[in-house]
This record gives structure tokens, C-alpha cells and sequence, in this order.
């Protein structure tokens, strides 16, 4: 009993300890973000284990856990027609609206869903809710392509398969099997997703063989790049929930297939410092004293090291890739992109890839309209059902699906 006395409170403590996060004044819902963040390192960090003791690959183990928490599957209703199937042997979910509106051509999104190339699916509930969402109210077809993921591919094959599909679609005899209007579709995604989109548009755009190019690109809270992780972004936000600076290396490295004990080193961006030359052309892309406005700036200095670590790039040169790092492209490159929408949140690592990518392609003649969240957090779109459901959630769905009904 005394026993019982002493360590219900120690655990309690201990509990209250891990849950607790001092987070922003300005983030809304802050407690029920922390339990949420909780429960997901809880995750992660039983994956870590599972990973150290060999048994599997952490992101193998995490995405299991996440399918079972989020059911997979379900069924077309009443208003939108779900189907399965494939795009030049990649397989896509389609949305359509249901009612065919006699033999008006539709509007169209195709839709690269998020998770650090490695979790979620085009059949989590999560994604397949915000398509359908989608369909129902722009009344458009939705192709939510379903990539292969980290670990069981690695960079390249996730942009191929994003890239693949989308140019199956964008094809004028497709296009008319699923009655979409040529001149009406944007590529967009999450994240992760967001990457994807971005740099599917950038091929895209080069690819002569396309005669047909999208009309707007969407692309909310993406990840740009591998080159500086100490943006004002990343520092303010390195340990905000849910994507904590050190987890967004790792998934990069993951995603290269890397050495993982490169992420100490990159967190001080060793990989980019001067005496990397491979680096050394990309440093005035990325230069975010001369792209980030002053209130994102804030009082933070650049890293720039004067000696690092040059077997980083020359073991992952693709860190480099613009089809990985989108916001590294030429303005050639940049001045070729539709019409653009970003949508960035402060309380994020990936802010600044965000307002950078705005910048550069205004400054390279592209229309961009730059969304931003001041008290919102990374990935907050998908939290829009019970038991994670959050205000921010639905505000950034809300906005981000206005924004394509205006202007697709
Ligand atoms: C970055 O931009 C700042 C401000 O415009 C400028 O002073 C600096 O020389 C630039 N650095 C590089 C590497 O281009
Ligand atoms: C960064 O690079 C420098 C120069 O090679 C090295 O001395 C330092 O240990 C490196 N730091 C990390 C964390 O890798």
C-alpha cells in the first residue's frame, strides 16, 4: 500500500513528463496536440527498439501500426465512385463524382498523399476522406496515386511512380475515359507528398513528350529540400510536434537509403559546409537572408561551416537531386511552373521550404499565393476525425479547397 502511495505519483510525474511539451501561446488546441505527440513518439520509439533488436525495419513496423489504427478501406457512398487501379503499372485510387452532370467536361486533382515517403496510403481513411471530400465539392475527379514506399523502395522509385501515374493520367485518351477537362488539373500533395508533387510538376514542365501540362500546382506544408536544416524554421520548431527536426533527417536519409549516423552531422549541415564543393553551386538557391521576409527571419544567423564533412554528398549525391529537392532547380526550371498555391504553418520545420519556394518561383514570373497558419502545426490537414480531431485540421482543408475551387 505505502508502495502504491509512493509510486502512483512518481508515475504520474513521469507520465505528465513525457507528455508535456512547452509549445507556442499562440498553437491552438496545445493539450490535445501534446497527448496526440505523445502517443506517437510512444510509437516510434517502440519501433526504434524493434528496429535496434533487428527484428524489422522501424518504418516497416510504424506503418503497420498506423494501418491498424487507421482502418484501411472505405466504400464508395453515395455521392463519389471509389476505384483501384493502375496508371502505367502504378496503382491509383480514383474519386468521381457520382452524378455525371451530362457531358460536362470535370475539373481534376491528382493527389500525392504524405508520410515521409514511407507511411500512410492512398486507402488510409485519413486521405481517402480528404479526397473524397474534395470530390464532392469541386465536383472533380481525384486520382490519389498510391506509390511504393521507403524501405521497400528507395529515392528514385517514389518519384517515378508519382511521376509515371501522373503522366498516364495527363494523357488526352485518359483524360476523356474519366470526361476531365484537359485545360483543369492541378497536382498536389502533403508533405512528403508535397515534395513529390513539386517535383512531378518540374519534370513535367521539361518533359516535351507532355503536350498537356497541369494548370495549377498545390502544395501544403512540402518538404524542399536537404541542404540547410538550420532555416529559422527548423531551429524555432526543432522540437515541435509532429515532425521534430532530427525525424525529418532521418526520413531523408531513409529515403536515400543513407548511412543514419550521418544525421548528427547534417543537423549542423556538415554535408553543405564550404569546403564541400559539390554544394557550392547550390548555396545562392537556398539563401534565405535574401528569401525569407524579416518576421520569419526573426534574429537567427545562417550555419554556414567552414570545414565539414565532403563523404556525405559523395555517398548521397542524390541529397542534391532537384527531383528530390525541388527548391534547388535553376529559375530556367522555375519559370516553367503553373500557377501556385503553398500552404505553410509556423509551427513547422518545413515553414521556411515553403515561403522559400514562394519566393523563388514569384521571383522567376510564377502567380503563387502563399497560405499561411500562424497557429497551426506540420501535417495538421489530415487531423480532421475523432479522436484527432483538431480545429486546425479543418480551417487548412477548408482554405486549401477554396483556394482550388477558385482557381482550377
Ligand atoms: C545571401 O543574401 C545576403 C542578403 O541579400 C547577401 O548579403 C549574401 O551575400 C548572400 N549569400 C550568398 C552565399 O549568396
Ligand atoms: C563536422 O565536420 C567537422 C570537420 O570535418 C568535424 O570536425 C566535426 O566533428 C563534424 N561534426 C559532426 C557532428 O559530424
Amino acid at each position: 500500500m505505502r508502495t502504491a502511495v509512493v509510486l502512483l505519483p512518481a508515475l504520474a510525474a513521469l507520465g505528465a513528463y513525457y507528455v508535456y511539451l512547452p509549445l507556442p501561446g499562440t498553437m491552438s488546441e496545445p493539450w490535445k496536440l501534446m497527448l496526440m505527440d505523445a502517443s506517437f513518439r510512444a510509437i516510434q520509439e517502440t519501433c526504434n527498439l524493434v528496429h535496434y533488436l533487428r527484428l524489422s525495419h522501424h518504418l516497416t513496423v510504424l506503418n503497420y501500426v498506423i494501418g491498424v489504427l487507421d482502418k484501411l478501406e472505405s466504400p464508395s457512398s453515395e455521392l463519389v465512385k471509389i476505384q483501384d487501379t493502375q496508371f502505367d503499372g502504378v496503382e491509383v485510387r480514383v474519386f468521381e463524382p457520382s452524378k455525371k452532370e451530362d457531358k460536362a467536361l470535370r475539373r481534376s486533382v491528382v493527389y500525392i498523399h504524405g508520410g515521409g515517403w514511407a507511411l500512410a496510403s492512398a486507402r488510409a481513411s485519413s486521405y481517402n476522406n480528404l479526397c473524397k471530400i474534395m470530390t464532392e465539392s469541386l465536383k472533380a475527379v481525384i486520382v490519389s496515386i498510391e506509390y511504393r514506399l521507403v524501405p521497400k523502395v528507395h529515392f528514385p522509385e517514389p518519384f517515378n511512380d508519382a511521376f509515371r501515374a501522373a503522366k498516364h493520367f495527363l494523357q488526352p485518351d485518359v483524360l476523356a475515359k474519366y470526361s476531365v477537362d484537359p485545360g483543369r488539373i492541378a497536382i498536389s500533395g502533403d508533405s512528403a507528398g508535397g515534395n513529390l508533387a513539386a517535383a512531378v510538376c518540374q519534370q513535367l514542365s521539361r518533359d516535351t513528350s507532355v503536350t498537356n501540362k497541369p494548370k495549377l500546382q498545390a502544395l501544403i506544408y512540402p518538404v524542399l529540400q536537404a541542404f540547410d536544416f538550420n532555416t529559422p524554421s527548423y531551429r524555432q520548431n526543432m522540437n515541435m510536434p509532429v515532425l521534430p527536426r532530427f525525424v525529418m533527417i532521418k526520413f531523408w536519409i531513409d529515403y536515400f537509403n543513407g548511412n543514419p549516423d550521418f544525421a548528427h552531422s547534417m543537423v549542423i549541415n556538415n554535408h553543405t559546409a564550404l569546403d564541400v564543393s559539390q554544394a557550392v553551386p547550390y548555396k545562392g538557391h537556398l539563401n534565405w537572408s535574401s528569401l525569407l521576409p524579416s518576421v520569419f527571419k526573426k534574429n537567427y544567423k545562417p550555419v554556414i561551416q567552414t570545414t565539414g564533412k565532403a563523404e556525405i554528398l559523395r555517398e548521397i549525391p542524390e541529397l542534391l537531386d532537384i527531383r528530390a529537392s525541388p527548391l534547388l532547380a535553376e529559375k530556367e526550371i522555375l519559370q516553367l511552373q503553373p500557377k501556385t498555391y503553398i500552404l505553410t504553418c509556423e509551427n513547422d520545420v518545413l515553414r521556411d521550404d515553403g515561403v522559400m519556394y514562394a519566393k523563388r518561383l514569384e521571383n522567376a514570373g510564377v502567380e503563387v499565393t502563399l497560405d499561411h497558419f500562424e497557429d497551426c502545426f506540420h501535417g495538421c490537414m489530415i487531423f480532421t476525425v475523432w479522436p484527432t480531431d483538431f480545429s486546425a485540421g479543418l480551417r487548412t482543408r477548408e482554405s486549401y479547397i477554396k483556394w482550388l475551387d477558385q482557381n482550377l
